[in-house]
């Protein structure tokens, strides 16, 4: 996608054996790319949100591989490797994924060929991500253009966090619809939910629909009730970070509450989901899937800039009241409408899962 009218992706190999991310600790106010060198920068960039949004977590950490790879290619190196790149996120299942995939591409080959085999694995990865979010883009488009058919005004789309391209490799997963729609001509509009506490919505959703130009509305994270009690809200399309075999949808912290609220309303809820975020072995969402508790600091402080143009930090509690901050809850699967995988629209059951993603 674009940024300043300049075509981008949120990740890629540079011509002398690194990788270049862009750091969105950073945006909306200043854009930076950072340089990863080592798999200790690729661990450090995951952990500390410079790169976030389960496909692009995952694809960072194969490139985590592929840079530990080029020093290290034994088997006590590729394990060491895999096993400190896993800790660095708990929730998306992405990064395991990711992981897995390279480790079983490694593993068989000699040590001498498995920088290169890795520096290709983590590329088509990451081509294989693009690929996915431009079929999830095609099959959300057909549910924007039935609404659009049907109601002939604007199509009016909620979503949570940020699963838009900078989520991704490219494209995103949940606006990956919304960008197909609005290039096929379709009136649309999102609400972004500013998605306390880190405002990825606020932040990066806002920044890239207003990069393309994409009509757009931030809200406060409890707003989505009472536009869906008003009529103004068409349908919701939101991420994931792991999904069960049953249909039960991990997403950010306040995904939960907004599917009660577009259940209460019949407003229809899709999620939009990448096949690697999958989890087969998993059938309970609530009791099975671990849900990240970071720095209770992201809740007792924000940053923001001032009207001075400096980036400041301030603190929003009164000090010494204990915070507690939980990165994602889990929407169990009755509360969602279906699926949008890159194969198509799936209902969120495990019958229909099995029967359409294996
Ligand atoms: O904590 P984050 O910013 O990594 O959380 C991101 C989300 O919850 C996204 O909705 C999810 O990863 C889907 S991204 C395509």
């Amino acid at each position: 996608m674009k940024v300043n009218g300049i075509p981008f992706r949120t990740i890629w190999p540079t011509a002398d054996g690194a990788v270049e991310i862009i750091d969105q600790t950073r945006l909306p106010h200043e854009f930076v790319t950072l340089r990863l060198e080592s798999m200790r920068d690729a661990e450090f960039a995951i952990r500390e949100m410079q790169v976030r949004g389960a496909p692009l977590i995952g694809v960072t950490a194969a490139y985590g591989v592929a840079l530990s790879m080029r020093h290290h290619a034994s088997d006590a190196a590729l394990q060491a490797t895999c096993d400190m790149l896993a800790k660095a996120r708990p929730t998306a299942v992405n990064l395991h994924w990711a992981i897995e995939r390279m480790r079983a591409v490694l593993s068989p080959l000699p040590v001498n060929m498995r920088a290169d085999a890795a520096w290709q694995e983590a590329g088509r990865i990451a081509e294989q991500d693009v690929q996915i979010n431009q079929a999830i883009g095609r099959h959300g488009l057909e549910l924007i253009r039935a609404i659009h058919q049907q109601k002939n005004e604007t199509v009016n789309i909620l979503t949570h966090c940020n699963a838009g391209w900078l989520a991704t490799v490219d494209w995103g997963t949940a606006l990956a619809p919304i960008y197909t729609a609005f290039e096929a001509g379709i009136p649309l509009h999102v609400w972004v939910d500013e998605t306390r506490p880190r405002n990825q919505g606020a932040s990066l959703t806002a920044w890239e629909l207003a990069q393309h130009g994409v009509p757009h509305t931030v809200i406060v994270d409890n707003a989505g009730g009472h536009l869906m009690q008003h009529a103004q809200v068409d349908m919701v399309i939101v991420g994931c970070d792991r999904v069960t075999s049953t249909g039960d949808v991990c997403n950010k912290i306040g995904t939960y509450l907004k599917a009660l609220a577009a259940f209460d309303n019949g407003v229809p809820f899709y999620v939009a989901m990448p096949t690697p975020t999958l989890d087969w072995t998993l059938q309970d969402g609530v009791q099975e899937i671990p849900i990240e508790e970071r720095d209770a600091e992201e809740v007792t402080h924000v940053s923001g800039l001032c009207d001075d143009g400096q980036i400041r930090r301030v603190q929003l509690t009164p000090k010494g009241s204990p915070a507690v901050n939980y990165g994602f809850d889990v929407t169990p699967a009755r509360l969602v409408t279906g699926l949008i995988t890159e194969r198509g629209l799936v209902a969120a059951n495990a019958d229909a899962i099995r029967a359409q993603l294996i």
